[in-house]
């Protein structure tokens, strides 16, 4: 038999642990969707409903969360949801998703939406918003997140920083009840 145990080729790539969690990289769980905008989605100006976007975003969101935890997660919140530019009819929409933070129970991801150029291949952002994906068992109970996050450049940190402020406004919000 031969023996492996040598070659470093093979040992699993280790990113650190988060409270004792092993972590899984922003990249591992990197979603993006791509929708061509058709009759249904659109309005009588033939502009992209914003339910349907919402629906979209949701969704790569959910893959998103999805992928890092490997389980079954619910949407709780979705906020700083902004609508920048309208999609129209036909327009090839891109809709990218990453993990920005690991909680508890609780991910954030940050989701942007793009019209895609299909001659340049130049992106436009029509879309930003922040969801919170929780991590749930088959009754719908919070389970914790298996897999921390690791932060692997400056940007990651950066954005991680932003969502643990984003975080303490939910709570704030929370507090006061709205
Ligand atoms: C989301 C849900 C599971 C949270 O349950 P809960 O009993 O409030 O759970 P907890 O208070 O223990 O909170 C669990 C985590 O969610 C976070 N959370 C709960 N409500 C939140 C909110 N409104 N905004 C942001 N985060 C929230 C908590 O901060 C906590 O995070 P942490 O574990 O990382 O610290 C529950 O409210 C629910 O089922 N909501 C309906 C979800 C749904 O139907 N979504 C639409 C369809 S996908």
């Amino acid at each position: 038999m031969m023996d492996n145990s040598s070659d470093t080729s093979l040992q699993p790539i280790s990113y650190g642990t988060q409270d004792g969690r092993p972590c899984k990289r922003v990249a591992d769980s990197y979603t993006e969707s791509v929708r061509i905008v058709t009759h249904p989605d659109v309005n009588g100006e033939n502009r992209l409903f914003g339910g349907r976007l919402m629906e979209w975003i949701d969704e790569t969101a959910g893959i998103a969360a999805r992928r890092h935890c490997g389980g079954s997660v619910t949407t709780a919140c979705v906020d700083t949801l902004q609508f920048k530019h309208p999609a129209k009819l036909n327009d090839i929409v891109v809709i990218e998703a990453c993990v920005t933070h690991v909680g508890h129970s609780s991910l954030e991801i940050q989701v942007i939406s793009y019209v895609e150029d299909p001659s340049s291949g130049e992106r436009a952002i029509i879309n930003t918003a922040y969801l919170t994906e929780v991590h749930v068992n088959s009754e719908g109970v919070p389970q914790e997140v298996q897999f921390g996050l690791a932060l692997t450049n400056e940007k990651e940190r950066l954005a991680w920083e932003a969502a643990e402020k984003r975080i303490g406004i939910r709570q704030t919000r929370k507090e006061f009840g709205f």
